[in-house]
This record gives structure tokens, sequence and C-alpha cells, in this order.
């Protein structure tokens, strides 16, 4: 099956829910995230029933991540283009975002590449989830799952890896 043009798969709402409760549990409610690759407005939908103020871009509205010099709020929230992930993420703790959190593959930094960005960039948590869900829209049971990275600042010192659980939110919600 061809990619979707730009990566549009929209985050499954259960990891929505849970993407912004645990970016808020681990670093604190923010003042302003920006979401740079917004999509549906599924994640600033979120953050605004938290009361958090949201700027949103996509390059679908003419706003390309890579071409902003300076980051519109010092926090990041959002599920990006995973053919672009690292690049994204240097990107944005070069133009100055202090804190972020991002959907990422299972695998994000099992590789060498992997490992040399790690250093760069430490994440404080690095997730997996213990339910998967169809985001690309395969069908059947899905072979790889979704992932979260959060970082308090652009490098931790240390990483702690937890596994989220889905329990007390049904797999196919939608909150909105
Ligand atoms: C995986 S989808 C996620 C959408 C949304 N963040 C969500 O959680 O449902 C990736 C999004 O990134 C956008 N995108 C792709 N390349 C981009 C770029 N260079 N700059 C800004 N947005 C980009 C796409 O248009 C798409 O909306």
């Amino acid at each position: 099956m061809p990619r979707k043009t730009n990566d549009n798969y929209p985050t499954p709402h259960s990891l929505v829910e849970k993407l912004v409760e645990k970016y808020i549990d681990a670093v604190g409610i923010p003042d302003h995230v920006w979401e740079p690759c917004v999509g549906d407005g599924r994640i600033p939908r979120k953050l605004l029933k938290c009361g958090v103020a949201v700027s949103q871009t996509d390059i679908q509205l003419g706003q390309d991540f890579f071409a902003f010099k300076k980051a519109i709020a010092p926090v990041i929230i959002t599920n990006p283009p995973f053919k672009h992930i690292r690049p994204f993420i240097d990107h944005a703790f070069d133009i100055g975002v202090k804190s972020m959190a991002l959907i990422c593959g299972e695998r994000l930094w099992a590789c060498k590449r992997g490992r040399e960005q790690f250093e760069r960039h430490k994440p404080h948590i690095f997730a997996m989830m213990d339910w998967r869900e169809d985001y690309l829209g395969k069908g059947g049971a899905p072979d790889r799952s979704l992932a979260v990275s959060i970082w308090r600042t652009p490098c931790a010192v240390d990483s702690s890896f937890q596994i989220w659980s889905n329990k007390y939110l049904p797999a196919n919600t939608n909150p909105s």
C-alpha cells in the first residue's frame, strides 16, 4: 500500500488521550503548546479541554515545520510525519523548543542512528502501549505499535521506560 501524502495518518483517539494526560503527569500543565503537524486538530482539541492554549500549523495549511526558524511555543506535542522524524526532533530543539511529546515508532531508538540521536536528545520517558491500533488502516491485527517519547528538557540525564495501559479507555473510544 503506498504511503499517504505527507504521512497523513491521524493518531488513534485512545493514544491522543494518553499522550496529553501522560505529558501533563510528567511535566505539568503547559501554558502554551505548538502542534506543528496538526492534521484534523485532534491533539489541540484534547489540550484545549485541559485548559492549554495551542498554536496549530501544518504543511497542508502552507506551513512547513522545517521552514520555521524560531519556535512558536516552548512546548511541542504532536504526531509528526515518521519519514522525517529524526530531522524533526533535531530541528525542534535547534529552533528553541524546550519540552516535547512525540508519537513515534516503537523502533525509533533501536538502531545506530537512533542510538546517536538518543545521546544528543535523550527523552525522559519512552513509552510503549499494552494495546495496538490499526493506525495504518491495513485491516487485521497490526504488526507494529506506536510509542511515545517525552522530553522535559532537550536532553535528559536518564530515561525511564514505561508501558502504558489502556484498560480504562476502550481502544475505539472517540471522546470528541
Ligand atoms: C501522522 S499525521 C498526524 C496528524 C496529527 N498530528 C494527529 O496527531 O492526528 C502527520 C501530519 O504531519 C503533517 N506534515 C507532514 N509533513 C509536514 C511538514 N514538513 N511540516 C508540517 N506538517 C507536516 C501532515 O500534513 C499530517 O497532518
